[in-house]
């Protein structure tokens, strides 16, 4: 085996391509600061609009999201930024609560995943917002706070009954 005289100068060549990989690589990786978080920016907002108790509780709680009780006109809210692998998803439950604090529905949904991103708007420089509005019909979404009920720009996403 061996590199014969022809591959010869190729063999320097990628000798030399990966010393430089390696070194450009040490350098870029000295410099760069500890927390900087290069990805796109997102801000939830989840609005009751006529729904007498509902209760919003987000799985991935922790720092952010959790359990909120919202009256008609609460608003819910939350931000964090897209991961490496676009792999951010939010899914909440929401209980709808009549009164006596029975729970009369309840649902399971995604309120951010990649297909609701590109929704939303996908900026790296300036915050893309997921507007939510939920009635007793069900669950609508827009990247501007329109005024509602705005055929154009308010989507159903999701109703109550899904029959
Ligand atoms: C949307 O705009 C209205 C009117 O300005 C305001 O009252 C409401 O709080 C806004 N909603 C959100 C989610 O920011």
């Amino acid at each position: 085996m061996g590199i014969s005289r022809k591959g010869l100068p190729l063999f320097y060549v990628m000798l030399y391509l990966s010393f430089f990989i390696h070194v450009s690589y040490s350098v870029l990786k000295a410099k760069d600061p500890p927390s900087s978080k290069p990805f796109e920016p997102y801000r939830i907002f989840i609005t009751n609009r006529d729904i007498e108790t509902m209760i919003v509780q987000c799985p991935p709680g922790g720092d952010e999201g959790g359990l909120e009780i919202l009256r008609p006109g609460n608003i819910m809210t939350w931000r964090f930024r897209r991961n490496l692998f676009d792999t951010n998803r939010y899914d909440c439950n929401f209980y709808w609560l009549k009164e006596g604090n029975q729970v009369m529905k309840s649902i399971t949904l995604a309120v951010f995943n990649n297909r609701i991103a590109g929704m939303c708007g996908r900026n790296l420089f300036s915050t893309n917002r997921c507007y939510w509005m939920v009635t007793k019909y069900g669950f609508y979404l827009s990247k501007h706070n329109q005024t509602f009920p705005n055929v154009y720009d308010w989507q159903v996403m999701y109703v109550w009954d899904t029959i």
